[in-house]
């Protein structure tokens, strides 16, 4: 049913869909009342995958300076941001860790060693993440799956090693249907 307050109530809010906007009636002994109930919409931008990451710090205060280590033991200073994926940050600025799932904790190919104390500073990894890295080749006391590792204030000055080698097997254990 579309109600006649519409146009009053898009002033108020930015009609999208019907969805957002739900009409009833009400029976009172005077009457039939409608009723109307708006609910806010949503006005945030979706990003895809990994463009957050893509953009540049705003203020200084959101900046987190982290190292990553290369296979051959490069290290190379990446100046990232609060609220940064470290998988998608590598990506950003070619660094290898490939991240075969999108970071939807289906594989091990972003596994990194977190050097120092900082490996006691994030949060403790899902079931599912240890599960995986039980998997993982070159598994050490310190590894963790990098698309889990999100910039905190606190991770400035964090370093990230990458293993010798990831293992595909989200890839490698696809066998093709004919
Ligand atoms: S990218 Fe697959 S688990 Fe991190």
């Amino acid at each position: 049913m579309i109600c006649c307050l519409v146009s009053k109530a898009s002033n108020m809010f930015r009609l999208v869909g019907t969805s957002s906007l739900k009409c009833g009636t009400e029976t009172t002994g005077s009457g039939v009342l409608h009723k109307m109930i708006v609910r806010g919409l949503h006005t945030t931008q979706n990003l895809a995958h990994g463009e957050y990451e893509w953009k540049d710090p705003e203020t200084e205060d959101e900046v987190v300076n982290i190292t990553y280590i290369d296979k051959n033991g490069n290290k190379i200073p990446i100046r990232g941001k609060v609220g940064d994926n470290v998988l998608y940050l590598a990506h950003r600025y070619g660094i290898e860790m490939e991240g075969a799932c999108e970071a939807s904790l289906a594989c091990t190919t972003c596994h990194v060693y977190v050097l120092g104390d900082f490996l006691e500073k994030l949060p403790p990894p899902e079931e599912k993440e240890d599960d995986l890295l039980d998997m993982a080749p070159f598994l050490k006391e310190n590894s963790r799956l990098g698309c889990q590792i999100i910039l905190k204030k606190e991770y400035e000055g964090m370093e990230l090693q990458l293993p010798q080698a990831t293992r595909n097997f989200y890839v490698d254990g696809h066998k093709p249907s004919h």
